[in-house]
C-alpha cells in the first residue's frame, strides 16, 4: 500500500523523523529561507501537512494543496490556522499542547527575574569592560520576594507560573474568561479578580491568554497607564496581545518600570521604539526552545498526523468536533 505523501517545512528531530519515515511518504523541506510561493508549490499534492506557527494554512494553501486532509502545527497556539476554512475543506487540523507548559512557564519565570533584577543591563555593563566596581546605587532593581503577581490568563502556562511563583511568597492574582475551580485556587494561592484591579495591583503582570480578536491589543495604553510606575509587564504568548507602540510610549512617560517580550506583533521585528530602550529585554520567541520539549513538540505532530492516516482521531485534534471524528 502506498504511504501518504507529507511535506515537513521543517527537518524536526530524529525522535519524529523515525515515526514519519517509517509511516509516510515524507518530504522535509530543508533551506534557509522558506519563501510562501515555494511552500504553495511544495504543498501541492500533499496529504499532510507539519508547518510551524509562522506558516498559514489558510484559503490559499488549502486551495494549492486540493488533496491536504491533515494539517499539523508544531505549536500550542494555532493563530496560523484557519480552523474554520480547514473544517470546510474537511481538513484536520492540530497542534501540540501540554508538553511545552512547564517550559514556557519556565522562561516567563526566566523573564520576570531578569527584567526586575536588570541582568541583561548588568551583563552588558561586566562586558563593556566600564563597571568602576561595587556602589550603593547601581542597578537598583525591584523585588520579587513578597511582591504582587499579575498572571493575565489562567491556562495551563499561567497555573504553571503561579505554581513557580510558590517559593517567593508572593500575593498571587489571576483574571480569566473563566474562573478557575476552587481547588485550583487553593492549591495556588490564586486571587481571581477583574482585569483593572491586576493592571493597578500587581507588580509583574505576566500574560499568557492565546491571541484572539478579544485579546489583540489587551495590553493598550489604557491598561499599561493603569499600572504601577514600578511594574514591569513579561509576555511570552503572542506578540498582538501587545500595543507595542503603546508600551513604547508608557515606558518613555515612565508608567512602567519595564517589560520583558519573548512575542512581538510583526515578528521577526520588534517595535524600533523599543529597540535602544535598556528597560526592555526582548527575546526571540524561544519560551519552549528546550531541546526536551521541542524534540516532543515534534513528536507530538508526527503522532498526529499519523494517527490521522491510520484511521484513528488525531489526538490533538482542533477541529475534532466540528468534523464529527470519533
Ligand atoms: C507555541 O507553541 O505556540 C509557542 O509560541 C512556540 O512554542
Amino acid at each position: 500500500m502506498s504511504k501518504p505523501k507529507v511535506l515537513s517545512t521543517r527537518p524536526l528531530f530524529p525522535e519524529a523523523r523515525k515515526i514519519l519515515d517509517a509511516n509516510c511518504d515524507i518530504e522535509y523541506w530543508v533551506a534557509p529561507e522558506r519563501p510562501r510561493a515555494e511552500l504553495l508549490r511544495r504543498a501541492a499534492g500533499k496529504e499532510g501537512l507539519i508547518c510551524l506557527l509562522t506558516e498559514k494554512v489558510n484559503q490559499e494553501l488549502l486551495d494549492a494543496a486540493p488533496n491536504l486532509r491533515v494539517a499539523a502545527t508544531v505549536s500550542v497556539g494555532y493563530d496560523n490556522i484557519d480552523v474554520e476554512a480547514c473544517t470546510r475543506r474537511k481538513v484536520v487540523a492540530t497542534n501540540t499542547p501540554g508538553v511545552l507548559d512547564d517550559t514556557t512557564a519556565d522562561f516567563a519565570w526566566t523573564l520576570i527575574m531578569a527584567i526586575g533584577r536588570r541582568l541583561v543591563e548588568g551583563d552588558a555593563w561586566m562586558r563593556s569592560g566600564t563597571w568602576p566596581g561595587w556602589d550603593l546605587d547601581q542597578l537598583i532593581g525591584g523585588d520579587i520576594w513578597g511582591k504582587t503577581l499579575g498572571i493575565l490568563g489562567f491556562g495551563r502556562i499561567g497555573r504553571g507560573v503561579a505554581r513557580r511563583a510558590q517559593g517567593f511568597n508572593m500575593r498571587i492574582l489571576y483574571s480569566d474568561a473563566v474562573r478557575a475551580p476552587a481547588e485550583v485556587e487553593k492549591e495556588l494561592h490564586a486571587e481571581f479578580v477583574d482585569r483593572d484591579t491586576l493592571f493597578r495591583q500587581a507588580d509583574f503582570v505576566s500574560v499568557h491568554v492565546p491571541l484572539m480578536p478579544e485579546t489583540r491589543h489587551l495590553i493598550s495604553k489604557e491598561n499599561l497607564w493603569k499600572m504601577k510606575p514600578t511594574a514591569y509587564l513579561v509576555n511570552t504568548s503572542r506578540g498582538p496581545v501587545v500595543d507595542e507602540a503603546a508600551l513604547a510610549e508608557a515606558l518613555e512617560n515612565k508608567k512602567i518600570a519595564g517589560a520583558a517580550l519573548d512575542v512581538f506583533e510583526n515578528e521577526p521585528k520588534a517595535h524600533p521604539a523599543l529597540l535602544p530602550r535598556k528597560d526592555v529585554i526582548l527575546t526571540p520567541h524561544i519560551a519552549s526552545a528546550s531541546i526536551d520539549t521541542r524534540t516532543k513538540m515534534a513528536v507530538m505532530a508526527a503522532n498526529n498526523v499519523v494517527a490521522f492516516f491510520e484511521g484513528r482521531r488525531p489526538p490533538n485534534a482542533i477541529n475534532a468536533d466540528a468534523l464529527g471524528l470519533k
